[in-house]
């Protein structure tokens, strides 16, 4: 077969494979299998830290990592100096850090699957007397502005512009659903969205006694205020503590 026809059949079998299985149903597929690596390396990550004490540890910290942290995330982005798949249990011994931090990133968990597991491992790991600073785009605050006539409420919230072109995805919104789906679903990559009742029970149900609402900048260890200012309008701020008591399971 000449090197023409061969092409030509890979681009068909290619193009018939695509039609079987849809690029959105495919994805997920793909972004596990590019895990796999990370994923066989977590034991050397969990040996790194074995005996380690008083960490600070930014989970999902993108390229936003901070000199003297853990800044974990499962892509090799400048400052990660911990490739790690989140969903897994996480790599510190009981009570090693001191304080944790997570900015956009526990709704790109699913919300039955992986959520509840990493929130209890987060638990498991901060030491007594400890901050869990967990940041999310605020669903209650978008479905608050959704409901507002016009598009001044979530112009706002999103910094999107006097066209609704978003500064964050480079789209142009037609109408406000497009613009709340895109908060909510991100092209399927975030698999939830949270409101304040929502994170301070899933906390609770995770172990944490005290569970905070907080707002940009303020909160109980100046350590962890590493929010970025450019996502505080449209973000809900929760801090969780872990007294030294007996974590109380109860939902409410
Ligand atoms: C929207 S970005 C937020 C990055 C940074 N925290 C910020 O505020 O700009 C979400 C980050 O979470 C990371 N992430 C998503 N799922 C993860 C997982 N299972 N394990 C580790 N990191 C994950 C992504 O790679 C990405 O860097």
């Amino acid at each position: 077969m000449s090197d023409h026809s061969k092409a030509g059949l890979t681009k068909r079998l290619k193009n018939r494979f695509w039609s079987l299985f849809p690029h959105h149903a495919i994805a997920p597929f793909r972004f596990e299998l590019r895990l796999l690596k990370v994923r066989r390396r977590a034991s050397l990550v969990r040996r790194r830290y074995r005996g380690a004490r008083g960490l600070l540890v930014n989970l999902g910290a993108g390229p936003h990592g901070r000199p003297g942290w853990v800044n974990v995330d499962i892509s090799r982005e400048r400052g990660v100096n911990c490739v790690y798949d989140l969903r897994r249990d996480l790599p510190f011994e009981d009570g090693a850090v001191a304080g944790l931090f997570c900015e956009h990133v526990l709704e790109h968990l699913h919300r039955s699957e992986e959520a509840p597991r990493f929130l209890r491992e987060c638990f498991r790991v901060l030491e007594p007397g400890g901050v869990f600073r967990v940041i999310v785009p605020d669903g209650g605050r978008y479905l608050r502005a959704y409901s507002q006539e016009g598009w001044a409420a979530l112009d706002a919230l999103r910094g999107t512009d006097a066209e609704h072109r978003d500064p964050w995805s480079d789209g142009r919104y037609r109408t406000k659903m497009e613009l709340v789906n895109e908060i909510f679903r991100q092209n399927g990559e975030h698999q939830y969205a949270y409101d304040a009742e929502t994170l301070i029970a899933d906390l609770r149900e995770a172990g944490f006694d005290r569970v905070i609402e907080q707002s940009f900048g303020v909160g109980q260890d100046a350590r962890l205020l590493l929010d970025r200012p450019s996502r505080a309008a449209e973000s809900l701020y929760v801090e969780a503590l872990k007294t030294a008591a007996r974590p109380n399971f109860s939902t409410t």
